[in-house]
């Protein structure tokens, strides 16, 4: 079995946020991504095909990392994880959520957008957490401004965020990667257009943030 992922966030800088409309795209298009150097996928469980999506892509992709995203429900903890998941995030949490996970074997992501939230985590033993919605919640200036009183945290900031401005989060000392869907867009999807999806996935993979520049 592949080893366990310790930390979501030192996997790859850029995380593509997936919305599978059907399971026979999702191989695919993760040896698309996973080939253009962004390993770590993330398979939002917004569609129906999302958990057999998630099973193709474990058993039959092995250089890429997948992982369930827009967990929301404490029941989906363990399906996800049943299909192959190796690390979760949601755009929030909750008690039953944070609960549901505690037992796992793999790691959550929780979605934060607020201070008060981020100490709630901290307080819990979360260190890691999703920023979201990143661009409509403050952005780098808002991030910047909780590096300051909470360096603890470290972010994968998601919502918004694309190839104008990767950068500058990731140039920020609490951010180690950033999600967003600009590098599988539905339409190349449906169309499985694949080679499209790997020049945007290439481009995605060569962001840095200045100060590594
Ligand atoms: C989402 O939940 O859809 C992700 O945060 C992706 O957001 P984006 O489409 O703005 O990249």
């Amino acid at each position: 079995p592949p080893s366990p992922v310790d930390s979501v966030l030192d996997l790859a800088p850029v995380v593509p946020v997936l919305v599978v409309p059907d399971a026979s795209a999702a191989v695919p298009l993760a040896r698309a991504l996973a080939g253009a150097g962004l390993r770590a996928v993330e398979v939002t469980l917004r569609t129906p095909a999302a958990l057999e999506a998630i099973r193709a892509i474990a058993d039959q992709v092995p250089e890429a990392v997948v992982g369930a995203g827009t967990v929301i429900a404490p029941e989906q903890v363990a399906a996800a994880v049943a299909a192959g998941a190796r690390f979760l995030v949601g755009p929030g949490w909750t008690q039953g959520l944070l609960a549901a996970t505690r037992g796992c074997p793999v790691p959550f992501l929780p979605g934060v957008s607020t201070a008060s939230e981020v100490v709630a985590l901290l307080e819990r033993g979360v260190r890691e957490m999703k920023f979201f919605p990143a661009q409509a919640a403050g952005g780098t200036a808002y991030l910047r401004s909780l590096a300051g009183p909470l360096p603890q945290a470290r972010f994968l900031p998601t919502g918004g965020i694309g190839p104008a401005n990767a950068a500058e989060y990731l140039s920020l000392p609490n951010v180690a990667c950033v999600g967003g869907s600009w590098m599988a867009p539905a339409d190349a999807v449906a169309a499985g257009d694949w080679a499209r999806i790997e020049a945007l996935a290439r481009a995605a993979a060569g962001i840095r943030g200045p100060a590594s520049a």
